[in-house]
């Protein structure tokens, strides 16, 4: 995994780990792996908050693959803001959103843009369930907004029309589940 130097501005709201040492995790290319799974071959992809473009590495090469974040921690990332009224510059099949809802301050909004944009929606979760103060203690200082139970998750697709096709957990601990979901939508 290349680390690549910073070339743009920074944004207040990214973390560190972002610009690296997160993509040194197991668990990352697990969830890549599960989230490449879920994409057909030859599949146009958007990969929204992807960061350093770990998922890239694990999609069938026949896939056509666009980056877009909110930092330059890859240099071909396409700078987009998903909590601004953003519109893909592209046309795609599948969007893929992994460990990036949690942050956003309206993922709402953002889901309800992407549903309208593309075939099928692939991301994922941290979910709580019987979670400890410790554990959104945790969760706060990582930076994440919200600590949706599975339910909550479910509710809030289903709400924008999105229908879970497939499930794959990454992993589960007391007090957390880490799921990857394809969607598509339901009309
Ligand atoms: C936990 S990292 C996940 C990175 C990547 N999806 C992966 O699985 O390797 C969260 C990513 O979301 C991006 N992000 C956070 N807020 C964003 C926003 N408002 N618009 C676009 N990207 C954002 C961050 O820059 C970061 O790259």
């Amino acid at each position: 995994m290349a680390w690549w130097p910073r070339r743009r501005g920074r944004d207040p709201r990214l973390a560190d780990r972002w610009f690296g040492a997160q993509a040194e995790e197991d668990w990352l290319h697990e969830r890549c792996r599960l989230a490449a799974a879920c994409i057909e071959e030859s599949a146009n992809v958007a990969d929204l908050g992807c960061g350093l473009q770990v998922l890239r590495e694990h999609l069938p090469t026949s896939c056509a693959y666009t980056g877009y974040d909110l930092g330059d921690m890859h240099p071909e990332n396409v700078l987009l803001d998903l909590d601004g009224p953003f519109a893909l510059p592209e046309e795609h099949d599948v969007a893929v959103l992994l460990g990036v809802l949690e942050f956003l301050a309206d993922p709402q909004g953002a889901l309800a843009r992407v549903a309208e944009a593309v075939d099928a929606v692939v991301l994922s979760f941290v979910c709580v369930h019987e979670a400890s103060k410790a554990d959104l203690k945790r969760r706060e200082e990582v930076g994440a907004k919200h600590h949706w139970t599975e339910e909550d998750l479910m509710q809030v697709l289903n709400e924008r029309g999105l229908r879970s096709e497939t499930r794959h957990l990454v992993w589960e601990r007391p007090g957390e589940r880490h799921v990857v979901l394809r969607l598509t939508s339901a009309d």
